[in-house]
């Protein structure tokens, strides 16, 4: 295998058990929904077109593919504001709805999606995440399909970024703090 890179300190979740994981997730999603007619797929843009791309790849029912954009001003602040970049491209109010996210953090993005496509009246709404941070001052938001708990720590690879760097590796890496904290 090549050398970590040097922002990284650790593999948190290697490409094999990614990829075996998803398999399961992909599984489990399309025996729940077997004859319940086509899925519609939500990527939150960017960082789950990775993990959205592999998992719809392994759904054995119909499906589509759709994506949102949003924007949190304030992230790491309580006053989080988010805002749509990007809206899907049809009216979701007779689809069965996955949100398909990358990374619950403070969960504020998945809630606000959740809340806000809720109130589009879709037949029925479940999320998906590949991975949570610890819940303690995290929003309550339901995660019905989750592919990892990680620990606090800034995590980079298979979507996630950061600063934009990192994003196609095909693990989940720990960034080291050195470099968020220069
Ligand atoms: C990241 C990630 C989630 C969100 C999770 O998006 O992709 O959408 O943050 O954080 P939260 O639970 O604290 O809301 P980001 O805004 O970094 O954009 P990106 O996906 O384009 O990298």
């Amino acid at each position: 295998m090549s050398e970590l890179h040097p922002d990284l300190a650790r593999i948190l979740v290697p490409e094999e058990t990614i990829q075996a994981h998803v398999k399961v997730l992909a599984h489990q999603i399309s025996l729940d929904y077997a004859d319940k007619g086509p899925v519609y797929l939500v990527g939150v843009l960017r960082g789950a077109f990775i993990f959205l791309a592999d998992l719809a790849r392994c759904l054995t029912i119909p499906h589509v593919v759709d994506f949102m954009s949003v924007s949190s001003y304030g992230k790491s602040t309580e006053s989080g504001v988010v805002r749509i970049v990007l809206d899907l491209r049809e009216p979701i109010d007779n689809q069965h709805v996955i949100i398909v996210e990358d990374i619950v953090d403070s969960g504020k993005t998945l809630s606000y999606l959740y809340t806000m496509l809720k109130s589009r009246n879709p037949t029925s709404l479940r999320t998906c995440a590949l991975v949570q941070k610890p819940k303690e001052k995290q929003l309550d938001v339901p995660v019905d399909y989750l592919g990892f708990k990680i620990p606090d720590v800034w995590v980079v690879g298979y979507g996630l970024d950061y600063a934009d760097k990192h994003r196609t590796l095909p693990y989940i890496a720990e960034l080291k703090p050195s470099v968020y904290e220069k």
